[in-house]
Order: C-alpha cells, then sequence, then structure tokens
C-alpha cells in the first residue's frame, strides 16, 4: 500500500503510522504527506522523517476544485494508492473522490454517527456520555459520513480529566488506524 497522509495539525496519527511502517507492523509505505496548514506539526515532522510533503493553503488557490487537481497530481508523481485521513480538516470534493472511490479512509474520535464535526469528544464529554470512542470508515462527500469499517470503545471514569481522555483516545484511535490498514494491506497482498 501507497499512504498518503492527509492532515491539517500535530499528526500524532501519522507517526503512529510511520512507526508502525518502521517495525515492521505493516507492509506499507508513507509516500505523501497533504497539509493544508504551513505552520502545522505534521508538516515539520514528515520532513524530518525524510517524507515527502506537499504543503498548500487553500486561499491561493480559486476553489477546492483547484487545490485537489494539484493535490491529485503530487498523488500520481509518488503513486499513492490510498488516502488516509487523520486530522485532515476540510471536505474531500468531487475531485479526489472521482479519483480514488473506495480507496479514502478518516478516522474520527467518537463512536459514528454520535458526534460528527469539530470536538467530538466535547460533545460527547457534554452529553454525558461515559462510553466514548473513535471509527475509522471510507470518507464520502459528507461531514464523517460513509461506510464505518471498524470502531473501538472505551470507558471514562468518574471525574476523568480531559487531557486522560484524549490521551486514552489518542492511543485507542493508534491502534484502531493501525488495525484497519493491516487488514486492508492483508486483503492487497
Ligand atoms: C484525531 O483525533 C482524529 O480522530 C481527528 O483529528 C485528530 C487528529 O489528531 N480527525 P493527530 O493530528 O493525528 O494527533
Amino acid at each position: 500500500m501507497k499512504l498518503a497522509v492527509f492532515a491539517s495539525g500535530t499528526g500524532s496519527n501519522f507517526e503512529a503510522i510511520f512507526s508502525a511502517i518502521q517495525r515492521g507492523a505493516l507492509q506499507a509505505e508513507i509516500v505523501l504527506v497533504v497539509c493544508d496548514k504551513p505552520s502545522a506539526k505534521v508538516a515539520d515532522s514528515a520532513r524530518r522523517k525524510g517524507v515527502s510533503t506537499f504543503v498548500f493553503a487553500a486561499k491561493d488557490y480559486p476553489s477546492k476544485e483547484a487545490y485537489e487537481t494539484t493535490i491529485a497530481e503530487h498523488l500520481e508523481s509518488v503513486g499513492a494508492d490510498w488516502l488516509v485521513l487523520a486530522g485532515y480538516m476540510r471536505l474531500i470534493g468531487k475531485t479526489l473522490l472521482d479519483k480514488y472511490p473506495g480507496r479514502i479512509l478518516n478516522i474520527h474520535p467518537s463512536l459514528l454517527p454520535k458526534y460528527k464535526g469539530k470536538d467530538a469528544l466535547g460533545q460527547a464529554l457534554a452529553q454525558g456520555d461515559m462510553l466514548l470512542g473513535a471509527s475509522v470508515h471510507y470518507v464520502d462527500e459528507t461531514l464523517d459520513g460513509g461506510t464505518i469499517i471498524k470502531q473501538v470503545s472505551f470507558s471514562r471514569t468518574e471525574g476523568e480529566i480531559r487531557t486522560a481522555i484524549e490521551q486514552r483516545l489518542h492511543h485507542v484511535e493508534h491502534e484502531l488506524y493501525l488495525a484497519v490498514l493491516q487488514e486492508l494491506s492483508k486483503e492487497a497482498q
């Protein structure tokens, strides 16, 4: 599998996938990191690891179609065959959906279909949910929609502080994304 990881922020999921590949837990290669925030930590981290990056600012393009066409050129030039969204804060448009049908994944920090969109953990906590989780799903044109591939849940404890919950959630996400990618990579062999 030749993965292109799309991210806008910290990139802990990118790092987890990268390190799984390095230790031989996943037969794949990250051929590109696509980042829409020039100052994002993930862009720096990819460069330091020697991973090719395409970093852009949407405001420099007249439309989503225009920047996605440029992204598609970069994806083609490195031969990416799976798009792995990990904290990419943009809706994928028709240009990329049409070029990679059934080949775009996203991870979301909730038990979808609950709590789509921003701050899913905050939404779950505001509802008083004790059972939290994360989902990996195929991407379609809707926000955090698309067929769910795999979910993992865990219980928070009474009074557990948000930063501790976030830490556990990230850990759960890293294992979940790896498990999905391992399954897909086996199917691809
Ligand atoms: C994750 O919680 C992911 O589920 C969401 O954005 C966050 C990205 O975290 N879509 P990181 O940048 O991979 O650390």
